[in-house]
């Protein structure tokens, strides 16, 4: 049996040297004549042992990690023979972050070469796609309505309902298009998914395409994930090549091909309309809806939209039945959510889990609390527009309506922990200026309001009028929820609002200003 030997080349582990160790392991075995595959994946999302590498045995897979440069000649004999090493983990599925999870969606990311067919088959790949080819139209969306799939983007719309109107829509050209600009603060589930197992996008779009009656996909990928557009690109180049996208695909009589777009590089280029505007080749300017973008989307035509998670879960709801899906999770959140750990915390990374795990689960036993070993102070969950949460708030469920009850959101799943030294009044500056950088401008109460919201909280901050100036920020935050044409100016008084709630000491002591808060 050749030796094989994994390194991941996720952004994440290429940020901490995985190439100069996947080089040096290769330079070693030329030098002692060791015939070995080198086989670059993803990352299992375990980042603080980036780079991981793992060795092919014949009781399965050992890891070591964090794995240097100057570790790699030690490594050599533990890699061949099992010799003792300080950074052995042993079975990485063993390894209690990976063990507890329920990854549905992410169970191949660090496991396959991410641009191989074989492999991706190899590990129960296209059987959603095979399963959906001998279905009616309509049966595969009514497996995906069955499923209770919500969109993973934000908004969480039911994505089997979406999908519906457009299989209603008349028109002689639909499109899908895969949004995956990802630009909420501490998120990066698509990205990794992108880089660690693209072919399951791929499938889970080919898989929309043949539900609504769509050919033509795109994908739009934020301008930031240069390593996810070039594996994204190489995967659909191999799908192709295999005869799984393109005219006939599979050998069936069906039609479906992806094109692959670099994004703008502006946060609400994430907002489907604007981004529709962008991928057109116009400005990213936000649609008034209606009409739909299901209705009238990419080109004028009928369009699904839909976030990488939202269509990467679709191939496992076909392969093993709505049911087994709608299984796990709760309430009206079904299935699993692939929830990112970031921010001052210890074991940062992936955890792919049902629905209603707690916060406090969530951040203490997968996170390790905060790395500063400082006492955790605020949670921020759903991208820069969403709600502060107080440490006295982790018994929140992950699931839409128990953060909607507390006025918070889940959004994307990103969870970003701030331990005691954080300042309050700087993060709810910190929201309005975000919103007046990113503002797409084309309504006033989110391109004017932002700047003025800045310089309010700015004089709250100086300690001058602090009541009659938080009392202007409420008005304001109030014009922008009910006034804004989109989420972006409509969504930023979360985070300003929840601040002022929950941490009212930071908002109440003069002091002088910093900008340090992003
Ligand atoms: C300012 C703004 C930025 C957004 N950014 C993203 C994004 O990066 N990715 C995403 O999938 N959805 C984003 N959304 C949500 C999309 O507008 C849309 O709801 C989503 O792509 C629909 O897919 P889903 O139903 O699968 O969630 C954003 C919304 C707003 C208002
Ligand atoms: S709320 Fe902001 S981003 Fe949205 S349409 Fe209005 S100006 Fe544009």
């Amino acid at each position: 049996m050749t030796l094989r030997i994994y390194v991941p080349a996720d952004a994440s582990a290429l940020s901490v040297g995985a190439d100069l160790v996947a080089d040096a392991i290769a330079a070693e075995l030329a030098a002692r004549r060791i015939e070995a595959q080198v086989i670059r994946t993803g990352s299992r999302g375990l980042f603080w042992l980036e780079p991981m590498v793992e060795v092919a045995t014949l009781t399965g897979r050992i890891a070591y990690g964090p794995v240097d440069v100057a570790d790699v000649p030690q490594l050599i004999p533990a890699l061949l023979e099992g010799a003792p090493h300080k950074l052995k983990l042993g079975n990485p599925d063993a390894i209690p972050y990976l063990a507890r999870q329920e990854r549905l969606t992410f169970g191949r990311v660090g496991v396959i070469d991410p641009v191989s067919v074989d492999d991706y088959r190899a590990h129960g790949g296209f059987k959603g796609l095979e399963k959906a080819l001998a279905m009616k139209p309509a049966e595969i969306v009514e497996e995906v309505v069955a499923s209770g799939l919500r969109g993973r983007g934000g908004a969480g719309f039911p994505t089997g309902i979406k999908w519906r109107t457009v299989l209603g829509a008349q028109a002689d050209q639909k499109y899908i298009v895969c949004n995956a600009d990802e630009g909420d603060s501490g998120t990066f589930a698509d990205r990794m998914l992108m880089e660690g197992d693209p072919m399951i996008l791929i499938e889970g779009m080919t898989i929309a395409g043949l539900a609504v009656g769509a050919t033509q996909g795109y994908i739009y990928i934020r301008s930031e994930y240069p390593h996810a557009f070039r594996t994204f690109g190489r995967a659909v180049e191999a799908c192709r090549k295999a005869g799984l996208l393109g005219t006939r695909i599979a050998g069936s009589d069906r039609d479906f091909d992806i094109t692959v777009r670099l994004g703008a590089g502006a946060y609400v280029c994430g907002e489907e309309t604007s981004l529709l505007e962008s991928l057109e080749g116009k400005r990213g300017l936000v649609r008034f809806k209606p009409p739909l973008p299901a209705l009238k989307g990419l080109f004028g035509k009928p369009t699904v939209i839909n976030n990488v998670l939202s269509l990467a879960a679709v191939p496992t709801i076909l392969a093993d039945g709505a049911k087994t899906y709608a299984d796990f999770g709760m309430g009206r959140s079904r299935g699993t959510l692939p929830f990112q750990l970031a921010g001052n915390i210890k074991y940062g990374g992936l955890v792919e889990k049902a629905f209603g795990l707690t916060l406090g689960e969530a951040v203490h036993d997968f996170g390790g609390g905060t790395l500063s070993g400082r006492p955790l102070r605020a949670v921020q969950v759903g991208g820069p527009l969403g709600a502060y949460f107080p440490a006295d708030y982790l018994d929140t469920p992950l699931d839409y309506e128990a953060f909607a009850q507390r006025r918070g959101m889940l959004g994307h799943g990103g969870i970003v922990v701030f331990d005691d030294t954080v300042d309050m009044a700087e993060q709810a500056r910190f929201a309005f200026e975000f919103c007046a950088k990113e503002s797409c401008g084309k309504c006033t109460p989110c391109r004017i309001g932002s700047t003025r919201g800045r310089e309010t909280m700015e004089r709250v901050i100086r300690g001058e009028h602090i009541a009659d100036n938080l009392t202007l920020i409420e008005d304001l935050c109030r014009t922008m929820t009910d006034a804004s044409l989109c989420a972006l100016g409509g969504l930023t008084p979360y985070p300003v609002t929840s601040a002022i709630e929950h941490f009212p000491e930071d908002f109440d002591r003069p002091r002088a200003h910093r900008a340090a808060a992003e």
